[in-house]
């Protein structure tokens, strides 16, 4: 019987679990710390610090996993995966050196010139006047400034205005607190995300999906870390899947291991369908959330027996990966306040019953004196699925409006532009 440890407390995490165990019911799964979700579905939970990459390798040898699985890119920048291999445990995910392509993006950029991939320019500041003068370089009537913090920011760290004094105040913010900033070429055309996952050398493509970044309807409001999401997308090309791999992801991975730190976990790049081709906006370096809950939602073949062999570095054995025909949407339900400071504690009631066509996953939710309240910013992912994606819509959020929490808000317009043609 296989045992697997899987780090993180997020939705993305509870989605990781139930499609580890749908597709290896034999699972013994251990989680860290997990979330009440994540323990409903049976796993075993372990309350360490999971930025604590000696107790995590301890924790691993202690229930002697054969694979570990890190969720969040915060254990990842403190070396956790590094620690476990070193441990001779197989790990999916990247070590620091390597998960350094979504912790700076500068080092992303840098990767991304030496490997020729195609992505917006940056010029990379950390005066005001340096910021300035890019602000100047990049300027045109109309176009927006696109201004990034360097360093983890949780989605929250950009900034894409037509204001010029509104850029400047960003960066200005980002400098003061002691980060560099980037100002970055603007790029029209709709997103995709799409998940690669690597073996060092290998790299096998999942299913492009579709995130909404911003807090509110019709892309307003703050940059979240995405309100809710669908695949399969009906209105890419049906080869962007392999474009992608050839012109971004395989160079990335070839890249990254001539410099000596070998890529093992997810590359997700986010990309930007330009009339100028495909860009990438940015890399991470693990699954998305929320897409990852409906990508996974799709998966057929064993999600351990892909993991497992992308950590053991013996992903080109592996068959080719298989997917349900229909579609999946989530919408995330966030507490009062999110993306700033959330109110924590509220009681969440509903139906939480997991049925074959939509379910709730927990991400911002926690257990007090028996009841569940919540405990975060994205609080309750909620998953419809079907044959189409009207009726997947349909499903996920009537699944949201059976969910309650003082506070609770979410988008209404998940996947609408792709259900009634009008766009993404
Ligand atoms: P990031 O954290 O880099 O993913 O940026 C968050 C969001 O800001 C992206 O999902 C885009 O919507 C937007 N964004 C970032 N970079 C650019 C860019 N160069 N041009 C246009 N929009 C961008
Ligand atoms: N959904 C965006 C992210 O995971 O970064």
């Amino acid at each position: 019987m296989p045992t697997v440890l899987l780090i993180g407390s997020g939705a993305r995490e509870h989605a990781l679990a139930r499609t580890l165990l749908q597709g290896t019911p034999e699972l013994q799964l251990h989680a860290a710390p997990g979330n009440p979700g994540i323990a409903s579905e049976g796993a075993v939970m372990h309350s360490i610090s999971v930025t604590d990459a000696h107790a995590v390798s301890e924790l691993a040898l202690r229930i002697n996993a054969d694979l570990v699985v890190i969720g969040p890119e915060v254990p990842l920048m403190h070396g956790v995966a590094d620690a476990v291999r070193a441990a001779n445990i197989a790990c999916f995910g990247p070590d620091a050196a390597a998960a350094a392509i979504e912790g700076s993006k500068a080092f992303a950029k840098d990767v991304m010139t030496a490997a020729n991939v195609p992505t917006a320019h940056a010029y990379v500041c950390s005066t005001i006047e340096e910021t300035q003068a890019a602000l100047d370089a990049v300027a045109a009537p109309g176009v927006p400034f696109v201004v990034k913090e360097d360093g983890l920011a949780a989605g929250k760290g950009v900034v894409v205005t037509p204001n010029r004094d509104a850029a400047l105040a960003h960066a200005r913010t980002c400098i003061d607190g002691g980060s560099s900033v980037l100002i970055e070429e603007y790029l029209d055309g709709p997103e995709v995300s799409l998940f690669f996952v690597c073996d060092g050398t290998n790299v096998r493509a999942l299913i492009p999906a579709a995130d909404f970044k911003r807090a509110f309807d019709n892309d307003e409001g703050p940059n979240t870390g995405g309100m809710g999401a669908y695949a399969p997308l009906r209105w890419v090309p049906d080869d962007l899947a392999e474009h992608v791999k050839e012109t971004v992801a395989q160079p990335t991975i070839d890249e990254l291991a001539r410099r000596g730190t070998p890529f093992i976990g997810v590359l997700y790049a986010g990309l930007a369908l330009t009339s100028r081709g495909v860009k990438v906006i940015e890399f991470n370096a693990r699954f998305g959330d929320p897409e990852t809950q409906v990508v996974l939602a799709l998966l057929e073949t064993a999600l351990y027996e892909v993991l497992l062999s992308a950590a053991r570095g013996e992903l080109e054995a592996l068959p080719e990966l298989q997917w349900r025909s229909g579609n999946a949407v989530v919408v995330v339900l966030a507490a009062h306040g999110y993306p700033g400071t959330p109110r924590t504690g509220d009681a969440i009631s509903g139906d939480l019953e997991s049925r074959e066509n939509s379910w709730v996953l927990h991400a911002g939710t926690a257990m007090r004196d028996d009841a569940l309240v919540t405990s975060g910013g994205r609080v309750l992912s909620c998953v419809g699925v079907g044959p189409d994606l009207e009726t997947a819509r349909e499903r996920a959020y009537e699944r949201a409006a059976s969910m309650a929490f003082d506070g609770a808000f979410a988008r209404g317009d998940i996947a609408l532009g792709a259900v009634s043609g009008s766009g993404r």
